[in-house]
Formats: structure tokens, sequence, C-alpha cells
């Protein structure tokens, strides 16, 4: 057995960094006319998931918003947004002239062994920050005697909307699992939590953060039909006309549109380019066969596939010596705004990359030639993901015809864009743009925006509670 380890370790030996780098670049490649056949196959998938209910892999969830807000929108809302590492709470009051007076914001994590626990112990934690919120508030935001607050909630995960303030969940993605909330509905889960902190709110909007962002976007914007979010997960919304959704049994809507939430995350394809580290970060993952796209393009798996590439090199061409670091053994350890920031380093001896490096994995004084071929895994992987991202939302244009000119006329489209990684890793955020422009050409692409919405889902689920509250 020796000889033999001794055998495959000189065999492997043959395999050096560069090659391996080679092959990942290969199998990683994006050109445009395999991001076309992308784009064509989400819209193939967005007409099935439309047709009916489990028609594709793509859920697109309607969301019972078919009332972007206006602008019009009065008084004093809150919302309370889940859905990442971290979830928040915020309170706005809205003048009616289309102006957001006041916000205010508590920003909590959760800490992970609630988001893998029981739904009671993760939504106390929640219901009690929205205790502390309400109890901290100033006299200013005392509500009119009688009048209870109203909540926006943006939940998001793949959730079946039953009307715009229930739904149940379908399943978790992003690393939360707590099994026995599949199939429950949501809001009674925070209904009770807050009855238990005594917090006496009503939840009247249940949204997704991609719909939150929608609406928030629009508010501000009148030409906004879609949002994408590039965070720890990923996904997209948009307005669908009514009678393109073949689904939708309900009164038909009155402005005759309704924002579906694709739940893009899911989507899944033969020409997406997978490689060996996908494909095992997938079937080791807590939702294996779910959500590849969100697993080749978000925030929570880019700095994980970069490990497993840095970890095969260690392995098979002795990249950080005779010895495998054992740290690079261990899942997750590097996180995404690690990876962002060697990236970006721009120092000549990529110093930043060393010291990540060092404080990540407890590798010390990697050379140089080690360093760079770390900087261009960063690159291969962000390249791939934000040209993936940038062919989804081409998918959108050409199924709302949106991508092209026609009757001379092009529309001009902002897409509400939210999310760490498209706000913070800057490289990213310019691959995205600069494909979506190159995929649409000049003439369209110049009418074509995406446009930072930060908070925006929070806002936007404030703003729709605002449209659905009771007192209207
Ligand atoms: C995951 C969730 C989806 C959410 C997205 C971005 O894909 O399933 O609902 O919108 O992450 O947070």
């Amino acid at each position: 057995a020796l000889i033999m380890r001794h055998r495959m370790r000189i065999s492997n030996r043959c395999v050096t960094a560069a090659d391996i780098l080679k092959e990942l670049e290969e199998k990683c490649a994006t050109p445009a006319s395999k991001l076309k056949q992308i784009s064509d196959a989400m819209t193939v998938e967005m007409h099935a998931g439309l047709a009916s209910e489990g028609g594709s892999k793509l859920k697109m969830l309607i969301s019972y918003v078919d009332n972007l807000p206006t602008g019009e929108e009065q008084g004093v809302f809150y919302a309370l947004d889940l859905g990442g590492t971290n979830f928040r709470v915020l309170r706005v009051q809205l003048t009616g002239k289309s102006s957001i007076e006041c916000q205010e914001f508590a920003e909590v994590s959760i800490p992970p062994q609630l988001m893998v626990g029981d739904a009671e112990t993760l939504f106390d934690y929640i219901a009690a920050e929205l205790a502390k919120f309400v109890a901290d508030e100033s006299e200013k935001f005392q509500l009119l005697a009688g009048r209870q607050r109203e909540l926006g909630f943006t939940f998001s995960f793949p959730v079946m909307q039953l009307s715009i303030d229930s739904g149940t969940l379908i399943r978790w993605t992003k690393g939360f699992s707590i099994e026995k909330m599949i199939g429950q509905d949501v809001v009674v889960h925070l209904a009770e939590a807050m009855k238990r902190q005594g917090v006496n709110m009503r939840v009247s909007a249940l949204v997704n953060d991609t719909v939150g962002t929608l609406a928030g976007g629009r508010y501000g914007n009148k030409d906004v039909v879609a949002a994408v979010i590039l965070g720890t997960g990923s996904n997209a919304a948009y307005v669908e006309r009514a009678q393109a959704i073949p689904k939708w049994h309900g009164p038909p809507p009155k402005t005759g549109e309704m924002v579906i939430n694709m739940e893009w995350g899911n989507f899944r394809s033969s020409h997406l380019p997978l490689t060996e580290y996908d494909n095992k970060l997938d079937s080791e993952s807590l939702n294996p066969g779910e959500q590849i796209f969100e697993k080749m393009i978000s925030g929570m798996y880019l700095g994980e596939i970069l490990r497993r590439v840095l970890l095969r090199m260690a392995e098979d061409a002795a990249l950080f010596g005779d010895t495998v670091p054992p740290k690079l053994k261990t899942q997750f350890i590097l996180r995404t705004p690690e990876m962002s920031a060697m990236h970006h380093d721009t120092s000549p001896d990529l110093n930043v990359v060393g010291s990540k490096l060092k404080d990540v994995f407890d590798i010390s004084d990697a050379p140089l030639p080690t360093r760079k071929i770390v900087v261009e895994i960063c690159n291969i992987m962000a390249t791939r993901g934000a040209r993936l991202a940038a062919a989804g939302i081409l998918g959108i244009l050409k199924k709302t015809g949106r991508d092209t000119v026609r009757d001379g006329d092009i529309p001009d489209t902002v897409v509400a864009m939210d999310g760490g990684l498209y706000e913070h890793y800057t490289e990213y955020r310019h691959c995205l743009e600069n494909t979506l422009h190159e995929l649409l050409g000049d003439e369209v692409g110049k009418h074509v925006k995406l446009v930072l919405s930060t908070d925006g889902s929070g806002i936007g689920a404030a703003l729709l509670a605002a449209s659905h509250s009771q007192y209207v």
C-alpha cells in the first residue's frame, strides 16, 4: 500500500498548478455564444414555470403584488428582513409625496446554530429584536391610539404565497435547514413569536427580497421592471403580464400585471459550465441537486469554490509545499469578502493575498507566483459568476421583449440590484455590467441600466405593508 501511495504521489506530481489552472479556465469559459444559449434556456424555463405549478425547475412564484408603490403611500411602517447572514429591522415614515422621511435600522447577525435549529428559537430571537427596536422608539413614533403597528416581512426563501400576507415555505436555501418548518405558514410562525415576545404588530405583507427590492426600486424610478439579488444567495423578480401567467387562476389583477419571484437560483441547464469543484460542492452541501445556478454565482459559494480549487492544487501539485495545509480542508472557511479582497489586491507583492492566506489558512510566506495563481483563480470564478448572472438578466429581458428594438422603439429598462456581492465585489459588478452590455449590443444596451438599491428590499416591504394596510 505504501508503494502504491508513493506511486500515486509521483504520478500526481506530474500535474502542475499551471495545468490545473489552465484546465479550470477552459472548463469555466463563458463565451457570448454560450451565454446566449443559457439566456434562451432561462426564457424557456420561465415560460414552463408560468404555465403550470411544478412545470419547471424555475418556480416562478406568484407574489400577489399587483400594484407596485406609487409614491402616495403614507404613515409609519416597519419592515423585518430575514434571509442571509443578518437580519434587519427598520422603520420608515412615508410622507405621501414620494419621499421617505425617516429610516432607522437595527442589524443583527444570526447565530449559525439558529439556522439549523428549531423554528421557535429562530423566530423568538427575531421577535425579541423587534421588541427591543419598538421599545427604544422615540415618542415621535408612538402610533395613534388604538392603532396597531404594521410590518412588511421580507423572508428570502422560496415561499408559496397564499395571499399577500401569508405563505408556506417550500424549502430552505443558503445554509438554513429547519426541516419542521417546510410546508408551514411563515407568517404564523412570526406572529406567534411576536405574541410570545409581547410585540403587538400585524404582518401586512410577506415578500421575497427580490420583490421588496423591485417595490423599493419602483418607488423612486418608474422604469424599474425587475430586481436582482446578488448576495449570500441569488434570485430575481420581474413584472409579468397577467395574461402570460396561465397558472394564475385568481381574479385578474386591476393593473393587468403581477410580480413574479423567479427563484432563479434553482435554474439548471446542460449549457452551464459546471466543473468537478461545483459537483463536489453541490453533493456535499445541505441541499444537493438544488440551487445549482446559485451555487455558481452567489456570495455564499464563490469563496468555497476557490478553496476547493486551492485544495486540489495543494494535493495534486504541491502548491503550498510538501504537506497540505490542514485548514484548506475546512468547508466554507474562505468567505467571499476575503476572496474579493485578494482579487482586488493591487500591491506589487500581492501583500493582501499573502496576509489572507496566512489569516484564513495559516499558510505563511507563499511566494509571489503562488499568490498570482490565487488571484487568477479568483478572476476565473468571479468572471464566470458575473457573466452567468448577466445571462440570467438577459433571459428576463428576452421574456419581456426588452432585449431588442421593437417597432423602432426601445423602452428604458432599469433593473434594481441589491446584495453584498453586487455592492462590494467591484470586479464582479463591473464584469456583470460589461457582459450585459456586450450581450445586448450598444443600441439596446444604452437603454438598460442596473441600479444599486441598497436596503431596497426592506424599504420595499414597508411600502407594500403600507399599500396593504388594514387602515386604508
Ligand atoms: C435564495 C432564496 C431566494 C432569495 C435569494 C436571495 O436564492 O431561495 O428566495 O431571493 O436567495 O436572497
